[in-house]
Formats: structure tokens, C-alpha cells, sequence
């Protein structure tokens, strides 16, 4: 059965638009595990748009389930997961302008940086977890790395407009999905999933975690953050 990564940084997303101390995304995290979610996820980005480093400390110290940092490759980024030992690093690309991440890591180009992060982690006793799309190439280069984990990019799923494209995207991840699990790695999904697209996903044999952000974020400011972590555990636990 999958299980929920919430991912809080839309809740720091709001705290930095007035630069100010609320809502305080630890407080988040914590009523996120009240509603259920199996991994709390953050993503510090370079430019520190939403999550700042103090909250990813705190969150070192007080997250009681797994604790997933999403992260470039970047040195510098390695370097802070390295310090603060998360219980998984998921490698996802970043650019500056994106609003949000575009697409997976292309771990096929950046063979070599990719190797050197996932080196310094594991030697710092971190799991990796690749953020990648499910095309055949780049499922090859992160088993070819030795990490434990991937996660398949949902984002073309969650985008399709019509019925034809969504089941074409959804074959794209299954298929992708059973060379994952040939390989033994742990397989996870992510980004633009909502309550509605889901729960196809989530029945894909063999997911694991399913890290969503802004759909819940979106819930929790109507509903409460525990309820809208609840909802969506429900859906995706739901056989
Ligand atoms: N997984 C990864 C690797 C991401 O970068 C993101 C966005 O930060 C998510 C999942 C969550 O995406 P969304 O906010 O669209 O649910």
C-alpha cells in the first residue's frame, strides 16, 4: 500500500510572503503526523524561496516519522544534507525561474555530479532517492547508481488534459513503475498529485511513497491541515 510524504513548503511559501514567523511549517509537520503522513518532505532550494535552514534544523529534531529532503546536487546543497542527516535525500534539478521543479533529474547529463552527490551522502549513511521521469534511459542511469530509492515525476499525469493523454501518461509511469521494481528499488511518485488524480497512481503495483504538497497545502488553509492530511491518506490507502 502507498504511503503519504506531505510536503509543507507551500505552508512556508505563505510565512515568506510577509517575511514573518507564520505559519510556522514545523507546526505544520506536526499536525501533518497527527493526520496520518508517514514522511514529512521539504525541499530547501538554493534561492531559500519557501523552507529556510532553521526549519529544516527544527525539523531535524522534532519530525518523529521519516523525514525526506528534496535537494539539487549542488555541493553546497549535499554539504547541509550531509550536517543535518536526513533520513532520505531525494535529488531533484532546480532552476531559478521555475515556479515549480520542471520535469525530473536528467541523471543521464549529469551522470557524473550525480554520482559524486549520492557518494557523499551514502558515505554520510543517507538514503537516496532519485526524483526522475519514467523514461527507460533515465531509470537505467539511477540503477546504474546504486541508490536505494526513485521517484517517478507524475507532472505530465497530472497535466494531461484529456482522458487519452492521462492514460498514456499513466502507462508511461507503470511501465516505468515495473522496471523500478525489477531493479529492487523502492519506488516513489510525485508532484502535481491532487485528490482527484490520485488514486490511479497510488494503485500502481508496488508505490511506496507518494510525496504531495500543494494539493494538501491548498485543503489545509479550508478544511485544517490534519483533515487535509487525513483525506488524502484515505484516498491513497484505500485499496
Ligand atoms: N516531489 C518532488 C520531487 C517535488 O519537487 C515536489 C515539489 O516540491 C513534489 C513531489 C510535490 O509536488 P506538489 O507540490 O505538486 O504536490
Amino acid at each position: 500500500m502507498a504511503t503519504l510524504g506531505v510536503n509543507i513548503d507551500h505552508v512556508a511559501t505563505i510565512r515568506q510572503a510577509r517575511r514573518t514567523v507564520e505559519p510556522d511549517p514545523v507546526w505544520a509537520a506536526a499536525l501533518a503526523e497527527l493526520g496520518g503522513a508517514d514522511a514529512i518532505t521539504v525541499h530547501l532550494r538554493e534561492d531559500r524561496r519557501h523552507i529556510q535552514d532553521r526549519d529544516l534544523e527544527v525539523l531535524r529534531q522534532t519530525v518523529q516519522v521519516k523525514l525526506n529532503l528534496e535537494a539539487a546536487i549542488a555541493p553546497a546543497m549535499i554539504e547541509i544534507a550531509c550536517r543535518v542527516k536526513p533520513d532520505q535525500v531525494t535529488l531533484v534539478p532546480e532552476k531559478r525561474e521555475e515556479i515549480t521543479t520542471e520535469g525530473g533529474l536528467d541523471v543521464v547529463t549529469h551522470r557524473v555530479a550525480t554520482a559524486e552527490a549520492v557518494r557523499r551522502l551514502h558515505a554520510a549513511g543517507i538514503s537516496v532517492s532519485l526524483f526522475i521521469d519514467a523514461c527507460p534511459a533515465q531509470i537505467d542511469a539511477a540503477i546504474d547508481l546504486g541508490v536505494a530509492a526513485v521517484e517517478l515525476h507524475t507532472g505530465e499525469y497530472a497535466n494531461a488534459t484529456t482522458d487519452k493523454d492521462r492514460h498514456e501518461r499513466l502507462v508511461e509511469l507503470s511501465r516505468g513503475a515495473v522496471m523500478v521494481r525489477q531493479a529492487k528499488l523502492a519506488l516513489n511518485a510525485g508532484h502535481g498529485l491532487t485528490y482527484r488524480n490520485v488514486v490511479p497512481v497510488a494503485r500502481l503495483e508496488g508505490m511506496g511513497e507518494l510525496n504531495i504538497g500543494h494539493s494538501i497545502v491548498a485543503r489545509a488553509v479550508l478544511v485544517g491541515f490534519a483533515e487535509a492530511v487525513r483525506e488524502m491518506k484515505g484516498l491513497i490507502a484505500t485499496p
